[in-house]
């Protein structure tokens, strides 16, 4: 957790203001289901899809186009959007444990992460304080900022392929979008090749930092909110995922309010090695296959070997195969994993990464069955776009 006094930066105003417009527009939704309760009397159940109706700015739009066009691989047919989709919590909808490049044949070595919310992330940093790493994009933190990050895909050979920076700006100076480009950067935008480039990772962050990637509109957000009342095998879920002494899954899962933002989002955005076993799919995809290492080889350190950014479980149901590898296919599977690691050794079978393995906050929760369903349960209750009822007062 990032210390309280962190001086807040123009960077997090932005990301309070995306949190803050998101809360808006919540309550503009609510206020709109309301109403339509009070009119007609049966009709309580609403959409709450309005929500994403954000009017965005001209930056904002042109990173959505960007965002979305496959011409911008090589060859063409992958955007961002083939491995962060929309309708799947823009992660990948093909649900393999690492995604297909431009060049079919080629894949990445990591599992696609979802990217909603990322945009809350804090830079990398050292916290001499929690002596942890914290913060940064990438399983690994490798990427400081959204927009250091949007260049990668673009140019790696397993992802978007492109061979150079002036290949990327010369189709987008031919694109049907080129005039906003230049609107939002000015007419001059286009002389300068690398600083061009720069400008489209600027752009792709301005659409990635928006309410339609963040919309906080799950079941857990109206149940916070006090709108709908969680099952009872979700509200035990929340209590087992909570207490320290069952799921301890708060313990870097936070179910609070990160004390920055304000925003409720499911990561400390720490790092650690949970002793995930390799996951034989990969190797068999890649014969020159080598063990993840995560964090230890980004910061050249022994002791964070094997560690891995805690993600957000927001719109988790939607992401699966999980973990940096894509080793378990089902949250339940996950769950397992957390109970029993140390006992049932055999089944799950070794760490990738042998050394740093958490042994204090997980690998042995003596949860039952019907407890560990209970959890996953509770983690369906975090995707976006749920249609909910308006409870009567
Ligand atoms: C071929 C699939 C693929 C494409 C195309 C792709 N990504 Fe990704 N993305 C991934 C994978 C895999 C990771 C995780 C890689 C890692 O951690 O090493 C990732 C990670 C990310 C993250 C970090 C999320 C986090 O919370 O750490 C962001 C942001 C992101 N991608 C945005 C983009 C943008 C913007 C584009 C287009 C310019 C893009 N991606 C194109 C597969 C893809
Ligand atoms: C000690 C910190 C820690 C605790 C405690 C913890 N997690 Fe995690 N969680 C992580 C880290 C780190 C990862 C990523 C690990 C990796 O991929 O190697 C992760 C990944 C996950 C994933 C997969 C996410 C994805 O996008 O693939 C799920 C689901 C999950 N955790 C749920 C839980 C649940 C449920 C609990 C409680 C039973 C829990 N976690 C307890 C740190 C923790």
């Amino acid at each position: 957790m990032p210390p309280l006094n962190q001086s807040i930066t123009s960077r997090s105003w932005r990301i309070l203001s995306l949190f803050a417009v998101a809360a808006l527009l919540l309550c503009v939704a609510q206020c709109r289901q309301r109403h339509n309760h009070d009119k007609h009397d049966d009709e309580g159940e609403a959409e709450v899809k309005d929500v994403m109706e954000v009017q965005l700015t001209p930056a904002q739009l042109l990173g959505k186009k960007i965002f979305f066009d496959t011409n911008l691989s090589n060859p063409p047919g992958q955007s961002c959007a083939t491995c962060h989709m929309p309708n799947n919590a823009f992660a990948d909808p093909e649900g393999l444990p690492v995604s297909r490049g431009a060049v079919k044949t080629k894949f990445g070595h990591r599992n696609s992460p979802t990217i909603a919310y990322a945009a809350f992330s804090p830079h990398f940093h050292y916290d001499s304080v929690e002596e942890a790493y914290i913060g940064g994009l990438f399983w690994d933190g490798r990427a400081n900022t959204l927009s250091e990050q949007a260049l990668i895909p673009l140019m790696s050979h397993f992802e978007m392929n492109n061979t150079s920076e002036k290949t990327v700006v010369d189709y987008i100076k031919s694109a049907p979008y080129a005039n906003l480009f230049k609107t939002v950067y000015g007419p001059k935008s286009f002389d300068d090749t690398h600083a061009a480039f720069l400008r489209i990772a600027e752009a792709l962050e301005e659409y990635e930092e928006t309410v339609e990637v963040s919309p906080f509109t799950s079941k857990f957000d109206y149940y916070m909110k006090g709108l709908v009342k969680l099952t009872p095998q979700e509200e035990r879920g929340l209590k087992l995922f909570n207490d320290e002494k069952k799921g301890n899954c708060a313990a870097c899962h936070p179910s609070t309010p990160d004390p920055i933002t304000g925003a409720i989002l499911f990561t400390d955005f720490t790092y650690d090695n949970l002793g995930v076993p390799a996951n034989p799919k990969l190797i068999e995809l890649d014969k020159d296959y080598k063990k993840d290492c995560g964090l230890g080889s980004v910061v050249k350190c022994l002791e964070d070997e094997g560690k891995f950014k805690v993600p957000t479980l927001r719109n988790i149901d939607r992401t699966a195969p999980y973990f940096h590898n894509g080793v378990y296919k089902t949250l339940e599977d996950v769950v397992r994993f957390y109970n029993s690691r140390d006992v049932d050794t055999l089944k799950f079978g070794p760490a990738e990464v042998k050394q740093n393995v958490n042994k204090d906050e997980l690998g042995n929760l003596g949860l039952t069955d019907q407890e560990i369903k209970d959890i996953a349960a509770f983690m369906r209750t975090l995707s976006d776009g749920y249609n909910f009822k308006v409870e009567k007062d």
